[in-house]
């Protein structure tokens, strides 16, 4: 099984529609047996909430199904998952200050270069939630047929 983390500051709003949206394409890709994903806070503040209303509401509109309780990024989970997923410079500091582990930790917009954005807006401030799912659905594209290649799947 390939594990692939997806992690934010909050864990409300960006890697949930990250984990959402890579979910619903491995789904379709008939890839479920073989890739789980999850997603993670680096802060601790939403621990067991619910994700954001605006990510709620753009999965639905997209008719992408989604339960998710937000939990904090651990160590472990560096060890236990194959990818790790970052949407900005600031996740990826505070992943790596938790140490190394045999995770590949990279930005996930990297998987979407074309869009030539570096770190997803945090939709917590600026309510661009639109924009965030179009972001996330790129890149989801980018990371799923980078996995395939490298898994040979
Ligand atoms: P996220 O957004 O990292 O995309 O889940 C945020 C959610 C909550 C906070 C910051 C960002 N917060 O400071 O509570």
């Amino acid at each position: 099984m390939i594990r692939v983390l997806f992690v934010c500051l909050g864990n409300i709003c960006r890697s949930p529609m990250a984990e959402a949206v890579f979910r619903q394409k491995v789904r379709h890709g008939g890839l479920e047996d073989k890739i789980q994903a999850d997603s993670a806070g680096t802060g601790h503040w939403h621990v067991g909430e619910m994700p954001h209303v605006g990510t709620r509401k753009v999965l639905e509109s997209h008719g992408v199904v989604y339960t998710h309780r937000a939990r904090q990024l651990t160590a472990r989970d560096l060890d236990e998952f194959d990818y790790i997923l970052a949407m900005d410079d600031d996740n990826i500091a505070d992943i790596t200050s938790l140490g190394a582990g045999r995770a590949k930790v990279a930005r996930f917009l990297e998987y979407a270069p074309h869009l030539g954005v570096r770190s997803v807006p945090d939709p917590y401030y600026t309510g661009g939630f639109d924009e965030v799912y179009r972001l996330l659905t790129a890149a989801a594209e980018g990371l799923l047929i980078a996995i395939r290649a490298e898994q040979t799947l």
